[in-house]
């Protein structure tokens, strides 16, 4: 039987994911209002790969036997002063998620469920990607400055980033 306790846990993780992705997708309709296509796009990449985080939690509880239960999904902010404050938003929620992570991953440990140990490993891995990929857009906007041609390149940039199913999903039969 599915320890109960995880359970709940991941069911609770599956109400983050989707929070998660709510969030990068109020970012991005914020972005296509301001006129940023390009970073519009990257948020709505990160919307559908928080489904896919809440996807693999949810296929994982069933793969187990136990039984998935979904939540309300809180409301999210919906304006932001500029795209660096998103940006910075983006970091520091990722920090509470990768902090989640870690407490699923702690009490895998302290529960000896060795198979949830492993499946959070892909989770952990991701978390670090997460984090320096918001640092990296953030050190971009530091260095732009407000100036409107460097804006103008971030974001033809960041409109070429193209959407790959989460590997834990297509590994699946
Ligand atoms: Fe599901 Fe952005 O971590």
């Amino acid at each position: 039987m599915f320890n109960k306790k995880i359970e709940k846990a991941i069911n609770d993780q599956i109400n983050a994911e989707m929070w998660s992705a709510y969030l990068y997708l109020s970012m991005a309709a914020q972005c296509h209002e301001l006129g940023y296509g390009g970073m519009a796009n990257w948020f709505e990449i990160q919307f559908k790969e928080e489904q896919d985080h809440a996807q693999i939690f949810y296929n994982y509880i069933i793969s187990r036997g136990g039984r998935v239960t979904l939540k309300p999904i809180e409301k999210v902010q919906t304006e932001w002063k500029d795209a660096l404050a998103m940006f910075e938003n983006t970091l520091e929620h990722e920090k509470v998620v990768t902090s989640l992570i870690n407490d699923l991953f702690a009490l895998a440990t302290k529960e000896k469920d060795y198979a949830t140990q492993s499946m959070l490993k892909w989770f952990i891995d991701e978390q670090v990607e997460e984090e320096e990929n918001a640092r990296a857009l953030i050190d971009s906007l530091k260095m732009i400055n407000g100036n409107g041609y460097g804006l103008y390149m971030l974001d033809k940039e960041l409109a070429a980033r193209t959407y790959t199913q989460a590997s834990p999903l297509t590994s699946e039969e």
